[in-house]
């Protein structure tokens, strides 16, 4: 792993930590320089989560009425009805592309309770109506500060900030520049990242997909990251699959399987974890959609004939492959001549995690501008990283994607197109947090159209 507290501490040494007595509080900070007419006080930063932002009660952590976890100032909106501080986690927000002070969206909550819009408490104290401004002494921030509200800052006048474009507010400026000037460091210190094939345990690989079955079923159409960026990407190449065979390899729960049968399509799953298949062929039971499941690896798919399918489909599979050579190879001797192998992967460069890292500061933020920039090293180091993933920890594979294409050569494929697929800045906005590492700004996933030579 790089070794990010370390990493963080230079950027805090260099960009906000001063070495003086008092700490300035990072957000008033900024504000004060964009309000300097109106004399908004910079308070004390006498809270960090973190150690290296320091933040004053305004703007550190407020409690959820509902839920009663802590967030960040700016997850949270105030309900004047209500009387109530609800989190971004018990209310979905969407953006609000609005300029205020140096920010350029925010979050705005549909409150059921009073059938009106909120803003996050970022952007209410910019308009006024922040509930301390308001005089809702009782709203405490996490730590029961004394008088935290003194003193009441106000604009003069309610603002309502400059509406922007919705592609203007996603615009963030580049950081990689001013960091890169104000670390004047070229080359970081790091270590090793990758295991290599041999060291990896496959038997436990293997289970443990086999214990994420129960949660991976719940996602009936599959999760979000598949719903708003890879799935779209994938029917854009695959196009019109009626009376086509189509394999979906490495199905997991089926739910890809179903969407080609009810597409009419002859569809078949496959996937070595048999919980998943045992699930997959209950749920055909009942839904009779006329798909067929096996169990079985994809390194070794004996029961096929060769040359079965017009297409292969996998989604996000690869990535938990160990032998992807030879998966490859029996991919494209069940296929078709011409036939394609349409594959999705989390992105040999932007998916790694053992040898990246994306600081945000704070680190409690929800906002998109203060996660820093993706630092990614090691990117040759080829092999197994172990993941936490959904709350069972699991290998995956990187490959660079040299390896890729040079595999994909030797079972006889030609790369007809590659996609990066990223969501509509639409997409972004409805699902402002869920889309948590960038989208907009970095692929986190990469699609292969194949096709098999003759
Ligand atoms: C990330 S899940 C994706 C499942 C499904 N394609 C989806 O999009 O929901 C990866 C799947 O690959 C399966 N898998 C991993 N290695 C495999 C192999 N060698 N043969 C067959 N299936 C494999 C796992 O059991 C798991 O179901
Ligand atoms: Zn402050
Ligand atoms: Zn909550
Ligand atoms: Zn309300």
């Amino acid at each position: 792993m790089v070794n990010t507290e370390k990493i963080m501490h230079v950027l805090s040494a260099m960009r906000f930590y001063k070495p003086a007595e008092r700490q300035p509080c990072y957000y008033c900070e900024r504000i004060s320089a964009v309000e300097k007419e109106q004399g908004y006080p910079t308070r004390d930063g006498i809270y960090t989560f973190e150690k290296y932002i320091f933040r004053c009660a305004w703007h550190s952590r407020f409690s959820c009425s509902r839920c009663g976890n802590q967030h960040h100032f700016s997850w949270l909106y105030w309900c004047p009805q209500k009387e109530e501080l609800v989190c971004g986690d018990c209310n979905k927000p969407t953006l609000k592309p609005v300029a205020f002070w140096d920010r350029t969206y925010a979050y705005e909550f549909y409150c059921e309770e009073c059938g009106e819009h909120h803003v996050d408490l970022f952007y209410a104290e910019f308009q006024g109506q922040h509930p301390w401004q308001l005089g809702h002494q009782t709203v405490r921030s996490c730590i029961d500060a004394q008088k935290p509200w003194t003193p009441i800052w106000s604009p003069t006048k309610q603002r309502a900030g400059i509406k922007l474009e919705l592609v203007e507010a996603l615009k963030l400026p580049s950081r990689v520049l001013q960091l890169r000037e104000d670390l004047k460091i070229t080359q970081f210190k790091v270590l090793r990242s990758a295991v290599p094939d041999e060291e990896i345990d496959l038997p436990e690989a293997r289970e443990s997909w086999e214990t994420n079955t129960e949660q991976w079923t719940q996602l009936t159409e599959g999760d979000l990251n598949r719903q708003l960026i890879i799935d779209p990407a994938l029917w854009s190449l695959l196009g019109d699959v009626k009376d086509l065979h189509v394999l979906d390899a490495g199905c997991g729960n089926g739910y890809f399987t179903r969407k080609l049968a009810s597409k009419g399509a002859n569809a078949v799953g496959v996937d070595y974890s048999r919980p998943f298949i045992k699930y997959c062929k209950r749920v055909e039971s009942e839904l009779n959609l006329g798909c067929d499941f096996y169990e079985m690896s994809l390194t070794d798919m004996n029961n096929f004939e060769s040359k079965m399918f017009d297409i292969v489909i996998s989604n996000v599979v690869m990535v938990d492959v160990l032998d992807y050579k030879t998966a490859f190879k029996e991919i494209a001797r069940v296929l078709k001549d011409d036939g394609r192998f349409i594959w999705s992967n989390v992105h040999p460069v932007f998916g790694r995690t053992a040898g990246a890292i994306d600081p945000r500061l704070p680190r409690d933020s929800p906002r998109n501008e203060e996660r820093y920039l993706k630092m990614i090293d090691r990117y040759f180091d080829s092999g197994g990283e172990r993941i936490d993933w959904m709350e069972n920890p699991t290998w995956q594979f990187m490959r660079t994607l040299e390896e890729y294409s040079k595999a994909l050569k030797s079972a006889g494929f030609v790369i007809s197109e590659i996609l990066e697929p990223r969501p509509t800045p639409e997409v972004i906005q409805q699902n402002p947090r869920h889309l948590s590492f960038d989208a907009d700004r970095w692929t986190h996933f990469i699609i292969f159209e194949c096709i098999k030579r003759h």
